[in-house]
């Protein structure tokens, strides 16, 4: 069924955020993303990828910026399709491509990208899975960065089921701990979280969002007509949020992709050996 014809309360979470084109769909929304930028310092040489782009806010905006050259997927065609215009309407086609693809199969060579980063994907899919394939993708002394939701107090299980019904089963958010153990495990180094925040009392992120981006006012009146379910739908996500931002907060998972040891001619063999043995 096209997700057009389908009710709004039939939609799951991510062909609701496709069918609104919404921009920012992450904890902490734009601003976030631009703390999170001013830290990661990127350069104009370095390639990217964004991971599970959404309509390419953040990738169209780092290309303006910066001017570095950025790839970003999507596991959404809709997503895609709003990505790209986001681009040409915005003059940065020519940094930056979006690609339908699904993060756990990447199609990219190994050793492709200086800096991978993700933006509330995660949360919604195996941790561990997903950094190891993002370390296949980057360059050794490559990083990741990664905003994700921070679980600050246990989910009590009714919190769960709720959670799950506004977002979609098996979204997992994780303490500060688990999600730096789930990176180390995939083989980064360096692995911290910066920026860490409690979520803020300013309801929901795509509410507050869809006020800014054009992408999303253009038709959203319409929509918002048409649709009736529509607005039922994001207040039920605000008031879930609202009501138990207690037990949620956000921050950048950062790490390192560990420079391969040099080969045996350089160092000797039994150096060589102990460099392999102590290396990830
Ligand atoms: C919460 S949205 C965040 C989008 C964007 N990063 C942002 O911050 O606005 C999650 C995105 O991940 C995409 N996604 C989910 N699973 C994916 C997968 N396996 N591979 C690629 N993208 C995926 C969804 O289609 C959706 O666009």
């Amino acid at each position: 069924m096209l997700v057009e014809s389908k009710k709004v309360e039939e939609m799951n979470y991510f062909e609701l955020l496709a069918w609104l084109g919404i921009g920012s769909s992450h904890p902490g929304g734009f601003r976030a993303t631009q703390q999170n930028l001013d830290y990661m310092q990127v350069k104009s040489e370095e390639y990217v990828l964004d991971a599970g782009c959404g309509s390419g806010l953040t990738a169209c905006h780092l290309a303006k910026t910066i001017g570095c050259k950025i790839i970003g997927v999507d596991i959404n065609p809709q997503m895609i399709e709003k990505a790209c215009l986001r681009a040409e309407k915005e003059g940065v086609s020519h940094l930056v491509e979006f690609r339908l693809a699904d993060v756990n199969n990447l199609p990219f060579a190994d050793n492709h990208f200086d800096l991978v980063i993700a933006e509330s994907i995660l949360v919604f899919l195996d941790k561990v899975k997903v950094y190891q394939e993002f370390y296949r993708v980057l360059k050794p002394e490559g990083r990741v960065a990664d905003l994700e939701m921070v679980l600050l107090a246990e989910l009590p299980a009714n919190l769960r089921m709720q959670m799950e019904a506004c977002f979609g089963s098996g979204t997992n958010p994780l303490p500060v701990e688990e999600w730096l153990n789930a990176l180390t495990q995939a083989g980064f180094q360096d692995v911290v979280i910066k920026n860490p925040q409690r979520m803020k009392n300013n309801g929901n992120v795509i509410l507050n969002e869809l006020k800014k981006d054009w992408v999303l006012i253009k038709g959203l009146t319409e929509k918002a007509a048409n649709f009736p379910g529509l607005i039922t739908r994001l207040q039920k996500n605000a008031g879930f949020m609202k009501r138990n931002r207690g037990y949620f907060g956000f921050g950048l998972i950062c790490g390192r992709k560990p420079t391969p040891p040099p080969s045996p001619e350089k160092v000797g063999f039994k150096d060589w050996v102990l460099q392999v043995l102590h290396w990830k």
